[in-house]
């Protein structure tokens, strides 16, 4: 090649890269304590796995989330399809049925948190973990809630005992990043990720 000459592919061989976009991941370290505050004034919990309404809520959630696979999942799948695949984590992920729990604010259920464990990445005895999913209905975010779903997760993988918790969160996601770094979860440096459908 000549110096200086224009170094684009012919067109047969130009493929549209897949999107991506940038996801931070956050860490807790087994061993540190949970701060196990009382809860706020009508919430109350409930076992996830069986509750009629789940996929619609998980559905809700998924369909107003800022995050660019959940967003592409709910356009493939529509926001039932989208909220059934994450109800359903693939092989790699296990948790216990009372472990998945639903929050329910006057009464009504509002908001999910998913925790899990990955296979094979033990240590010592002691899990790997993350949270799945979580979330809250569009009409009732702001109230607290979300804070109350990370405490509950952290609080359950704990309890069960782990190395550490690893999630991540879309760059985009300005509230949840906020929820990490205010509850005293590592922040670590941001990765591209590709967008899943
Ligand atoms: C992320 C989510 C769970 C937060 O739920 P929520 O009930 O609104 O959360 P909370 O009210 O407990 O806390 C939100 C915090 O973010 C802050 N916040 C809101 N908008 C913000 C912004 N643009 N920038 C920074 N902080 C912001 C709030 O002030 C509050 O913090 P504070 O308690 O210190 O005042 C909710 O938006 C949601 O369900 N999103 C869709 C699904 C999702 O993204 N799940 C997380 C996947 S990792």
């Amino acid at each position: 090649m000549t110096a200086g000459e224009p170094v684009v592919p012919p067109r047969s061989d130009r493929r549209a890269a897949p999107p991506t976009y940038w996801r931070v991941p956050f860490e807790w370290a087994g061993g540190r304590r949970v701060r196990r505050e009382a809860d706020l004034p009508f919430v109350g919990w409930e076992e996830a796995t069986g509750f009629p309404e789940l996929t619609q809520l998980v559905g809700s959630v998924l369909a107003s989330s800022v995050d660019a696979s959940d967003m592409a999942a709910v356009e493939a799948l529509g926001p039932e399809g989208a909220a059934k695949r994450i109800l359903s984590p693939p092989t790699g992920f296990s948790h216990r049925a009372e472990w998945w729990q639903l929050l329910l604010y006057g009464g009504a259920a509002v908001g999910f948190v998913l925790p899990v464990t990955f296979d094979g990445c033990a240590r010592d005895g002691l899990d790997e973990a993350t949270i799945y999913h979580m979330g809250v209905a569009p009409p009732d975010r702001g109230r607290g809630l979300g804070r109350l779903l990370l405490r509950k997760a952290t609080e359950i993988l704990v309890d069960h005992g782990i190395w550490r918790i690893h999630c991540d969160t879309a760059a985009a996601n300005a509230p949840m990043l906020h929820l990490f770094e205010s509850e005293g979860w590592a922040r670590l440096p941001p990765e591209e990720h590709p967008v899943n459908r």
